[in-house]
């Protein structure tokens, strides 16, 4: 899969939300429910990051909810790229990128959203074709006043800011044209999710889904 063509399958995945919850979770026998209950909500987009050994289980429990569109976050090892697609994964992110990693990616025929923070790594990235990039961390960095400074040289390049999002700070950076939609684990927090507070979580969703 060349780069172009994951670009336009992010751009349609991106598009179709303004929120992608992200998912750090161990216990995989609550993930369909989870999943369950971000669709009901409004989310039916989902990044599992692959930071908890159970994450591909998670990954697969999700993206046999239908209707979910489910993607592999914390992808860093050309390793785990494969076998993410195999899991169900529809699209995979970065925190940053390497060769190694977008070639496993066109491998894998894996749409790969990579991410960058400062404007040299944006641009080695739009060299490759990238025109959807990951801005991460995105508070740490200097938050939406930096992304907007950086947005008015890269006018061609839409962002997904990640890191640090918050349901207050979200709206601020969806105002900006260049965000396609923003990423955030505030919509699945800890807690909640442990104590499977089901109903809490989905306003939260529905919160995020009505945050444009
Ligand atoms: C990411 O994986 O993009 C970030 O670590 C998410 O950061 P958050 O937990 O602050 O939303």
């Amino acid at each position: 899969m060349a780069v172009n063509t994951m670009q336009n399958a992010i751009t349609k995945i991106c598009k179709m939300t303004s929120v992608i919850p992200l998912i750090e979770l161990n216990n995989h026998q609550i993930a369909k429910p989870l999943a369950q209950t971000l669709l009901a909500g409004g989310l039916s987009t989902i990044e599992v990051t692959l930071r908890t050994p159970a994450a591909f289980k998670v990954l697969n429990e999700m993206a046999g909810v239908a209707e979910s569109i489910v993607g592999v976050g914390t992808l860093i090892d050309p390793e785990d790229v494969q076998r993410a697609a195999n899991a169900g994964a529809q699209f995979a992110v970065s925190p940053g990128v390497t060769e190694d990693l977008i070639t496993a990616c066109e491998k894998a025929r894996l749409p790969l959203l990579p991410g960058a923070s400062t404007p040299t790594e944006i641009m080695l990235l739009l060299q490759k074709g990238f025109l959807i990039q990951k801005y991460f961390p995105a508070e740490a960095s200097g938050g939406y006043s930096r992304l907007q400074a950086i947005s008015q040289v890269f006018p061609q390049i839409s962002f997904f800011p990640t890191g640090g999002i918050t349901e207050q700070n979200a709206a601020n950076y969806l105002k900006l044209s260049n965000t396609i939609c923003v990423g955030g684990s505030w919509v699945t927090p800890k807690k909640l999710v442990e104590a499977q507070d089901w109903n809490a979580i989905k306003k939260l969703a529905n919160d995020a889904k009505n945050l444009s």
